[in-house]
């Protein structure tokens, strides 16, 4: 598998979105599923685990990570994220969002940040986290003091690098001043712009992308007519029954062009999205092991500039129907 760089921190081009593996996100899946997947993306090149101790109950998915990486823990990146798994009792913050739950609640403060780290690094059973990441910018705190203590994190030894997700280029540059960042993880794919100044602010300050819902949560695959039951897609507007038909119908020249060069719709896009900058770097999620290495395979595909060109004139006129995410 290829590699990029990340800041300092090398990865593969494509690593593992663990989300996928918790029940109560695309449906139900149990612990034996989730492992079987989890070995596939190890044993395949994946070696960029991303969880978060929010994904999951009680941090089920940092657990599920942890018996995962047991025996090969030097073989794999692991980043993981807090804020959002708030210690009964504390306050929080509400920082809204596009789909059907309306905001998310935060707590980033500082005198919490040591606690959420030890917590992940016993769900993870490790001594060290490579890549924690603040989930959310906190409304109520400066993002200074979130990443000082991120900073003292670092000192202590208890993490290698510092990462921010769902920040702004101005969050960004003025927790750089504080600590470097290491990466920034936003949501980036075919159907969500990145934003174009948080991109010119990561390439100025040599901070890598990590790209989350590199597949549009599933929809880029073209593989999604409907949902079931339990499914958090229910909850997003571009998921809905008259939304999820209409966009099927507007992606059908990408899923076309993608058929034209022998890949799936799935690999394209993860294709694409390694194409629009040396230093993104994407993390799929996915429970089946024969899709995770289809994925793993986009890290290979060299697109010609033609391609690419007929791709980002295909996605002019891919016109989405529903409100995105955040
Ligand atoms: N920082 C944040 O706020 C944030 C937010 C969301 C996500 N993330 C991160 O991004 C990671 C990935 O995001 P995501 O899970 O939301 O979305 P995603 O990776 O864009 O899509 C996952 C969906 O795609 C399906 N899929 C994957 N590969 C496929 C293939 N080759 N063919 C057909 N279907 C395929 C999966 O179903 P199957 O299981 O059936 O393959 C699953 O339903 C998460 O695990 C998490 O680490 C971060």
């Amino acid at each position: 598998m290829k590699t990029r760089s990340l800041g300092t921190l090398q990865v593969p081009a494509i690593g593992f979105g663990a989300m996928v593996l918790s029940p109560g996100v695309y449906g139900d899946i149990d612990d034996a599923r989730a492992e079987a997947a989890l070995k596939a993306a190890l044993d395949s090149g994946a070696a960029h685990v991303d969880t978060s101790d929010a994904y999951g109950t009680n941090g089920h998915n940092e657990r599920l990570v942890g018996r995962a990486i047991k025996g090969r823990r030097d073989e794999v990146v692991v980043a993981t994220k807090f804020g959002l798994a708030i210690p009964e009792g504390e306050p929080s913050r509400s920082h809204p969002v596009g789909y059907a739950y309306k905001e998310l609640r935060v707590n980033a403060h500082p005198a919490l940040v040591r606690g959420y780290a030890e917590r992940s690094l016993r769900n993870l059973d490790t001594d060290v986290i490579d890549l924690y990441y603040a989930h959310y910018p906190d409304p109520g705190v400066p993002i200074e003091d979130t990443v000082g203590a991120m900073a003292d994190l670092v000192k202590d030894g208890l993490i290698n690098h510092v990462g921010l997700s769902n920040v702004t280029a101005a969050q960004l540059r003025a927790a750089h001043a504080v600590h470097p960042v290491t990466a920034v993880q936003n949501e980036w794919s075919m159907w969500r712009p990145v934003d174009a100044d948080l991109l010119a602010a990561a390439r100025e300050l040599g901070v890598g992308i990590v790209a989350w819902s590199p597949l549009g949560t599933g929809f880029l695959t073209g593989t999604v007519q409907s949902l079931e039951d339990g499914d958090f897609r229910h909850n997003a507007p571009r998921f809905s029954a008259r939304n999820l038909a209409a966009n099927n119908d507007s992606y059908a020249p990408i899923r076309a062009l993608a058929a034209q060069l022998s890949i799936t719709p799935a690999q394209l896009a993860l294709a694409w999205l390694l194409h629009q900058d040396e230093h993104v770097v994407t993390i799929p999620g996915s429970r089946a092991p024969a899709h995770i290495l289809e994925n793993l395979l986009a890290a290979d595909l060299t697109l010609h500039p033609d391609t690419l060109a007929r791709v980002d004139e295909a996605l002019t006129k891919f016109d989405v129907t529903g409100a995105t995410l955040l």
